[in-house]
């Protein structure tokens, strides 16, 4: 059956500005790092991007190596994109990355204008577009010079291969570098991605305070911390869960019983409030306004419901605040 979006999509979702720009995201938006690769039916990726988008999520964010295989991501977001969602391109904000290993040889890492005009021609490709609307440096690069970066990313806005240029996982001191490089090109970063949750915290330092002073916005990866920051792990590792997939982004290691102590006493929290631990938190980390959106990612529809639905209690009292705090000081 032909898809056809929601009508009532815009209602209930929270659109925030990104910095100073022009543009608004939503406060929800989906990550396409698991569950759109070769090892997903594309129907369910299909059915995740249909209920994002119905509940009002205009942002979907791939990178070139996403998959698995690296960049199948993008090639089965491509597919999906032509077959149901040509009629709202205009209303989607598309974006994908260059930094990880892409392609054998010096050229496919890292942060050379030769790798990453290439990774971008690359991803348009696969995607079947002629522009997305950001374009981000994956990972700082140690060796080449930052100014070779920034001006590759100034170098495709120019193109018209991507309207905006973002910054994921730099740190505070080269951030400022790199968005005061872009400043004088004339191509203003609109977007950092760092890595942001209750158990991740790093931003909170410096980085979140320099994004405001400069008018850049920021959109938080792994809010849920992979899973941990739900009732997922609550009762033993499910067989369909990320932890259970050999992932060595999160495996049974990582859920030590100090972690999951501190899990249950957030879910208690959560559940007081009227609302899942999942819920709860992504409304910390959008807390104070500092952060623009958090990126989710989804192995199932519902959690797209869960994550939209915290938008009904969204707000914090100080008691809940330093309860939660409390907890989060735990050690490990
Ligand atoms: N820039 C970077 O370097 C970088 C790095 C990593 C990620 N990212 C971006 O951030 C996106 C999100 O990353 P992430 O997937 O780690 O984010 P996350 O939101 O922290 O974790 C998502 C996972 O949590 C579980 N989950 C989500 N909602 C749930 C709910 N309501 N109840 C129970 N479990 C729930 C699901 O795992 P199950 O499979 O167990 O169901 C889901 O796949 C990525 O897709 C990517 O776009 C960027």
């Amino acid at each position: 059956m032909v898809y056809q979006a929601d009508p009532q999509r815009y209602q209930t979702m929270d659109y925030r500005r990104c910095g100073d720009s022009g543009i608004k995201l939503p406060a929800i938006s989906l990550g396409l790092w698991h569950n759109f690769g070769d090892e997903t039916l594309v129907e369910t990726s299909r059915q995740l991007l249909h209920r994002a988008f119905d509940l009002g999520i205009t942002h979907f964010d791939l990178a070139n190596n996403y998959g698995p295989p690296p960049g199948s991501a993008e090639r089965n977001f491509g597919r999906i994109l032509q077959e149901d969602f040509l009629p709202w391109r205009d209303e989607l904000i598309i974006s994908t990355k260059a930094g990880y290993t892409m392609w054998d040889g010096p050229y496919g890492d890292w942060g050379s204008r030769k790798y990453l005009i290439s990774s971008l021609d690359q991803s348009l490709k696969r995607m079947g577009l002629d522009y997305v609307d950001i374009f981000y440096h994956h990972r700082p690069d140690p060796e080449t010079p930052l100014k070779e970066t920034m001006r590759a990313l100034d170098h495709v806005v120019r193109q018209g291969k991507a309207l905006y240029v973002g910054l994921s996982n730099y740190p505070a001191d080269l951030a400022r570098q790199a968005i005061e490089i872009l400043e004088d090109l004339g191509t203003p970063c609109l977007i950092h991605q760092p890595k942001y949750s209750m158990f991740e915290r790093w931003v909170e330092a410096d980085l979140l305070d320099l994004l405001q002073e400069k008018g850049v916005g920021s959109i938080a990866f792994s809010p849920l911390a992979g899973g941990m920051l739900t009732d997922r792990y609550l009762d033993g590792i499910p067989a369909d869960s990320r932890a259970a997939s050999g992932s060595r982004f999160l495996n049974a290691d990582q859920l030590t019983e100090s972690k999951l102590s501190r899990v249950r006493q957030l879910n208690d929290i959560a559940l007081s409030r009227g609302q899942k631990l999942s819920q709860m938190a992504l409304a910390w980390v959008l807390r104070d306004n500092k952060v623009t959106s958090v990126l989710i990612g989804a192995s199932k529809t519902s959690q797209i419901e869960d994550a939209v639905g915290m938008l009904m209690n969204s707000q914090f009292t100080t008691q809940e605040c330093e309860a939660i705090e409390a907890i989060l000081q735990q050690g490990e």
